[in-house]
């Protein structure tokens, strides 16, 4: 008997008509002689009840029915007794009175329950079939479904043409480490996977095509997290002769399409801005939650001839832009009712982003009176007590908490201090989204071990045009060139990075330059992206785009803990499928094909 529907759809318009329906048991419950089972399918529920009465042999035939049992069971729609409604299922007012049944097949004893709680992921993941099939995971896949094809609608609409680029390529510079394919017919190559598509849509651009995108699967062996996988998917795009501000409100136009198809909401456009600059003196990180109310002050002028050394010594401390040292001051509000115990944990906290202590003040009352109560106010003049208060605003009942050292882990410590506050003291406030763009990225950072500077977004990203002549001057020892901003900006969702991208060099003289300063020599750069530099000299029309990472988009707008919840595959921590178990040990024989032997010894 053909379907007739998905089972949500079994509604009161259809009370009196005959339907068939096909699905699993999600459970069964027996009420003296009367038989109900809810039906599952990827729409939901719908309860269908076996009756002696009403058919002898098929109520015979269900006591046999076990959970996650695939029937098909066709009867008549019915309305359920009042009291036995349920106005929590779509199709809670009606049952279907069952005439007839088919097992189309049986199911062993599950490993887990589906609506068991606190199952290890091990065991999810091994069981991913299973998993998948819980209310939760079919709810997230079904959106990110419809997140993509929002994209693809609104994107075409907009001009854009789908190119796919190619998996078995070379490496693309994205910072990460490659995931390499070895070739049986090049003996001793190898190809990259894709850490993104970056250079293949420049040469899109080049080649004319004007409007590109892509949703793109991305690869990176680097260390995994919550927001990390080792492959991951992105909304890559790319426009010709436009600027950053074209950039960013298509990007706005996306996640306005997104939150308007997908979520049913509006989204007030355009979204707020902040520098990477201003970003990292308020917040300390580049990805800030503008829901959390705490704010960084910088204390270092004001503190700089303090006589208390550790902080007179960071003040003093010179370099490039995260050497340089640093005093800021995290304040907050009520904080003064903190234990001693939880200041310690805090003080752990921040020694994991390497700061060396975390120096508080208690302002149980006025300093005028003896109120500050911390372990450093006996260093602090009358005149510096002063100015702390004018700089924080700081109010009996308050705590400050100060960090001390190279702007690097001052910033980072004190960031991520104020996003573990915000989250144990429950302090966001405002939508349940908050987007903010980053932009005016500085180009490059130094790094103080290879003593050169090295690409902050990609080697391909343009610097800022009033910035630009800061790179033509000659180089020299101690000249550092991280003031320099670049024409790169960051979409940041609750925290959480979800895109990024630049306008890119398309002057092959300055792609030379900037290849140079990365310290890439000619030899290099012509063996790495030898094809994009010549593709430079052909006609590169200005261009540039961006990356969303759709998995984390996607987990966010969920409002789930990891991206690994939005994947229907996902690897685990250690990069692993517990499903197929990949990676996995392969025949030599297979490796002597590919000119490949194993250093690796079993234990
Ligand atoms: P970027 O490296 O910033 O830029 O990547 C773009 C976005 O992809 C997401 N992302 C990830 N998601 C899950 N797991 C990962 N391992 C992972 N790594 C990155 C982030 C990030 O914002 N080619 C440039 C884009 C451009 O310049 O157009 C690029 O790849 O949300
Ligand atoms: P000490 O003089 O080492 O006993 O430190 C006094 C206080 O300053 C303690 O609360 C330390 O946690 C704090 N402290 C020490 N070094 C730093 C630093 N670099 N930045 C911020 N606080 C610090």
């Amino acid at each position: 008997m053909k379907r007739s529907g998905y089972c949500n759809e079994i509604g009161t318009h259809l009370i009196g008509e005959q339907v068939t329906v096909c699905g699993w048991v999600s459970s069964r419950r027996d009420h003296g002689g009367v038989i109900f089972i809810d039906l599952r399918d990827r729409s939901g529920l719908v309860q269908v009840v076996f009756n002696p009465e009403r058919q002898p042999e098929v109520h015979r035939q269900a006591h046999g029915l076990r959970n996650e049992y695939v029937l098909q069971v066709s009867g008549l729609v019915s309305r359920r007794p009042p009291e036995t409604e349920n106005p929590k299922l779509a199709t809670g007012a009606i049952e279907i009175l069952v005439d007839r049944l088919e097992l189309l097949n049986t199911a062993q004893q599950l490993p887990f329950q589906l609506d068991e709680e606190g199952v290890g992921e091990a065991t999810r993941l091994q069981y991913r079939f299973l998993d998948l099939r819980r209310t939760e995971m079919q709810r997230n896949l079904q959106f990110r479904h419809r997140v993509m094809q929002t994209v693809r609608r609104t994107l075409d609409e907009s001009g854009f043409l789908e190119i796919e680029t190619p998996m078995l390529t070379r490496s693309t510079p994205e910072g990460a480490r490659d995931y390499l394919v070895p070739s049986r017919v090049n003996p001793g190559q190898f190809y990259a996977l894709p850490q993104s598509p970056q250079l293949f849509k420049q040469l899109l651009m080049i080649a004319g095509y004007d409007r590109y995108f892509q949703i793109a699967r991305c690869f990176r062996d680097e260390d995994l997290r919550a927001d990390r996988q080792p492959e991951f998917t992105q909304i890559d795009l790319e426009i010709s002769f436009v600027g950053a501000e074209e950039v960013m409100a298509l990007a706005e136009s996306v996640i306005a399409a997104v939150f308007r198809d997908a979520l049913g909401q509006g989204l007030s456009l355009p979204i707020a801005r902040l520098t990477y600059e201003e970003a990292m003196d308020r917040y300390g990180l580049d990805a800030p939650d503008l829901r959390n109310p705490l704010q960084l002050i910088d204390l270092t002028e004001t503190l700089r001839e303090t006589g208390f050394k550790v902080f007179a010594q960071a003040a003093a401390m010179t370099g490039s832009r995260g050497e340089r040292g640093m005093i800021k001051v995290l304040r907050l509000p009520g904080g003064a009712q903190l234990t001693r115990k939880q200041i310690d944990e805090y003080t752990e906290f921040v020694g994991i982003y390497g700061a060396k202590g975390l120096a508080w003040i208690k302002l149980n009352g006025p300093w005028q009176e003896d109120g500050w109560q911390s372990p450093i106010v006996k260093f602090f003049s009358e005149a510096e007590k002063a100015a702390i208060v004018a700089a924080t605003g700081a109010e009996v009942g308050d705590i400050l908490f100060f960090g001390a050292d190279r702007a690097s882990i001052v910033n980072e410590s004190l960031g991520r201090l104020r996003v573990k506050l915000g989250k144990d003291l429950d302090l966001l406030r405002g939508a349940p989204f908050s987007f903010v763009w980053v932009t005016e990225f500085p180009l490059l950072d130094w790094d103080n071990e290879s003593r050169r500077h090295v690409a902050v977004h990609h080697p391909f990203t343009a610097p800022m045009v009033e910035d630009r002549a800061q790179l033509d001057a000659p180089e020299m020892e101690g000249r550092f060139l991280d003031r320099v901003r670049s024409q790169a900006y960051d979409l940041v969702l609750n925290g959480t990075e979800i895109g990024g991208g630049s306008i890119r060099i398309h002057d092959p003289k300055l792609q030379e330059r900037m290849l140079a300063l990365l310290g890439i020599e000619k030899e290099e750069a012509e063996e790495k992206f030898g094809f994009l530099l010549k593709a430079l000299d052909y006609g590169a029309p200005p261009h540039g785009g961006l990356a969303f990472g759709l998995d984390r988009l996607v987990a966010i707008l969920l409002g789930v803990e990891s991206i690994r919840d939005v994947i229907a595959f996902p690897k685990t921590q250690k990069a692993g499928c517990p499903l197929t178990q990949a990676p996995s040990f392969v025949d030599p024989l297979q490796l002597r094909e590919l000119y490949l032997r194993s250093t690796h010894i079993p234990k």
